[in-house]
Formats: C-alpha cells, sequence, structure tokens
C-alpha cells in the first residue's frame, strides 16, 4: 500500500520571496505546496526597515507597502501572511510601538550585519539592547526572528570543528539577551547545530525555532563534496552530531518548539567570479523533503505516532506559537517518486534542491486536496 498522510495545509515561517516580477513565480511555488501562509523575509532590496509608510525614515520599504506588493502578486491566495521588520540603526522603539499598535507590526527580524544575503543593513544586537527595542517588542508581544550567527568573525570562528559563528553565538550571546529580556517571544531562525537546539529546548515556551529541509537532510560532507553550491546557504550546513540534534528535536513526539520554516531563498545566480550567493531554494519541494529526512532520521511515515509527530513539526507547532488558525483544508503527502525541475521565472531559472545536488527525482509527491 501507498503511504500517503493527508495534513492541514500548514505555514512556512520562514521564506524569501524577494521583490520584482519574479515574486509571483515565488509565491506560486509556495501555494503549490500546500502553503496556508509564510512569513516573507524582509531582506529585500531596498529592505523593509520601516512599518508604515509614514514612519519617518528613508531608503527603506514599509511593512504596509510590502505587503501590498505581495499581494499583487497573488498572496491574496494566502491566508495570512506576516512580514517581520528589518532591525537597523534607524528602528526605534517608538516605530515597534506605534507598529504594533497599528497591527502591521508582528515580528521584527535581526540579521547580523554584513553575515548573510542582503544582511549589510544588520545592526549589532547590543544597540537594540540600549535603545529599548528589545523591551518595546516585549512589552507589545513583537516576536524576535534571530539570524543567530555571530558577526565579524573569520577563519577558524567562523568555521572550524570546534567553532562556529552559529555555536559561537548560542553560547556567548544568547543567553545574556534571553535573561534581559525573559517575556520576549524568540524564534530561532534555521538552527544548525546542537547548541542551538540545547538553547532553545533549556528555554520558556516563548523561544523556539525553525528548522530547513537541507538542515535536516545534509551535513557539511554533501556541500563539499563536488563543492555543491545550491546547498550554499548560511547558516552552514554543519556535521552529523548537529544534524543528530536536530533531527531529534523535530522528531521527538513531545516537540512543542520545533516547526517548519524553509528559509527557500531563490537566487536566479548562485555561482559568481569570486564567491557563491548564500540560499537554498526548496519552493515546491519542502514538504516532500521534510517527509524524506524524518524517513532518514528512522521515523517509517506508515506508522500513525510517526505521522503524528511530521504533523507537530509541519503543521500545527508554527501556527500555535504564532497564534494562527489551523486550516481545515488539506493537502495529500505520497510516498510515489516524483520529478524535480528548475523553476522557470521568464528568462531567468531557480535550481531547487536536491536538484542542486544533481538528483532529478524525489522520492515523496504531493497533490493539493
Ligand atoms: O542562505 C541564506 N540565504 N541565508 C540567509 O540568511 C538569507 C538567505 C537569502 O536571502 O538568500
Ligand atoms: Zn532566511
Amino acid at each position: 500500500m501507498t503511504t500517503s498522510m493527508t495534513l492541514p495545509l500548514w505555514y512556512d515561517l520562514h521564506v524569501h520571496l524577494r521583490q520584482g516580477e519574479n515574486m509571483s513565480v515565488y509565491i506560486q511555488a509556495q501555494l503549490d505546496m500546500g502553503c496556508a501562509g509564510v512569513l516573507a523575509m524582509p531582506n529585500t532590496k531596498p529592505p523593509v526597515g520601516k512599518v508604515l509608510e509614514s514612519d519617518p525614515v528613508d531608503g527603506y520599504w514599509s511593512i504596509e507597502n510590502y505587503m501590498g506588493q505581495i499581494m499583487d502578486a497573488g498572496g491574496t491566495a494566502f491566508k495570512s501572511v506576516i512580514t517581520p521588520l528589518y532591525l537597523t540603526k534607524d528602528t526605534s522603539a517608538e516605530m515597534i510601538k506605534n507598529g504594533a499598535a497599528s497591527g502591521m507590526l508582528k515580528a521584527c527580524k535581526y540579521y547580523p550585519p554584513h553575515g548573510t544575503t542582503n544582511a549589510d543593513h544588520g545592526s549589532p544586537l547590543a544597540g537594540f539592547i540600549d535603545n529599548g527595542v528589545f523591551q518595546a517588542m516585549s512589552d507589545a508581544g513583537v516576536v524576535l526572528c534571530i539570524h543567530g550567527e555571530e558577526h565579524g568573525t573569520t577563519g577558524v570562528d567562523y568555521f572550524d570543528a570546534d567553532h562556529n559563528a552559529e555555536k559561537n553565538f548560542y553560547l556567548n550571546e544568547m543567553p545574556a539577551l534571553r535573561a534581559a529580556f525573559p517575556d520576549l517571544k524568540i524564534v530561532c531562525e534555521h538552527i544548525t547545530t546542537k547548541e542551538a537546539v540545547s538553547f532553545v529546548k533549556s528555554s520558556s515556551d516563548n523561544i523556539a525555532a525553525t528548522v530547513t529541509p537541507q538542515h535536516l537532510l545534509y551535513t557539511v560532507g554533501h556541500l563539499v563534496q563536488g563543492l555543491k553550491y545550491h546547498l550554499y546557504c548560511l547558516p552552514l550546513v554543519k556535521f552529523d552530531a548537529d544534524r543528530d540534534a536536530i533531527r531529534n528535536a523535530v522528531t521527538d513526539p513531545d516537540n512543542t518548539k520545533f516547526f517548519a520554516g524553509t528559509d527557500s531563498a531563490p537566487h536566479t545566480t548562485k555561482a559568481t567570479p569570486c564567491g557563491c550567493a548564500a540560499g537554498c531554494f526548496t519552493g515546491g519541494v519542502a514538504p516532500q523533503l521534510y517527509a524524506q529526512a524524518f524517513e532518514e532520521a528512522g521515523l517509517d511515515l506508515n506508522d500513525t505516532h510517526a505521522q503524528k509527530s511530521f504533523e507537530k513539526f509541519l503543521c500545527l507547532n508554527g501556527p500555535q506559537f504564532y497564534g494562527l488558525d489551523i486550516p481545515e483544508e488539506t493537502f495529500t503527502l505520497m510516498r510515489v517518486e516524483s520529478d524535480v525541475e528548475t523553476l522557470q521565472c521568464g528568462s531567468e531559472s531557480v535550481t531547487p534542491l536536491p536538484l542542486g545536488l544533481g538528483m532529478n527525482t524525489i522520492a515523496w509527491s504531493i497533490k493539493r486536496s
């Protein structure tokens, strides 16, 4: 008998929809894989660095404006869209207070300055502790989405067998932040290390984490063997012990804190003459890849208990954390092999995983009910 799971539509609580003409293609890819809604990251060009059009700062899009662009590009088909405010040197406690009161501001995103794609507007963490921004967020119940990597590191501090930018961040910076703002709701985004898993597990219920398909499936060996640049994303895929810790966290039947956020990040040009754009694209294929990862972690998705764990991770924990309704509409995942193709965006294209690793099929397929 073919394994199949009928699940509520799910929320992708970390995705990049970018800007311009390709947005509608990226939105359609989300809808095609059963997304009821998205949390659309603000590292656009220009960044989404203010809440309302009337906020008195220049050089940024507002959440109000960006949300309009998403809706015009087909986002009206989503039940819910959240766009976090990009925390910059211009973010003030006043902006947070007014934004939350307006109903437009639900979350803010911290980027380590220059730490990843379009993170040039990021500003050091300590600034938001000193200027009252985190306190204002905590008071108003605004979620902090955190890209947890220490910035400004190089060489062995950036990535080594014993150190990496994410491990450093969760050991050196997060405990103090948690202690200073015990009521602040935090999502540790796209976690990749056993240290991040331990941090989230040892925290109260207002600290949770998103996990991507690539960090559940792959390790650094997959990236470096043949320099598979479609797997190059930040934070980098890590080691087997890290992947084990993340797999154990998401498959735990009692998991309430770890949920789906693909970090699907379309790049029409990945490799350049002097480096590589960071970001893996999983539009259209994420639930299939998550199912593959659960089975590689040792769960049998024929089993109803395993299916329940999968449903918690993909469909229930995330919306519960963000206070979103679980949709009544469903979609179905079947263990039937399907093809994976590039996504055409006009004259450009984006290569999804696992095609970017040379595999043009995937063990699962999806049917919208
Ligand atoms: O790999 C990544 N790509 N990590 C990020 O944090 C940003 C993302 C992007 O926007 O491409
Ligand atoms: Zn991201």
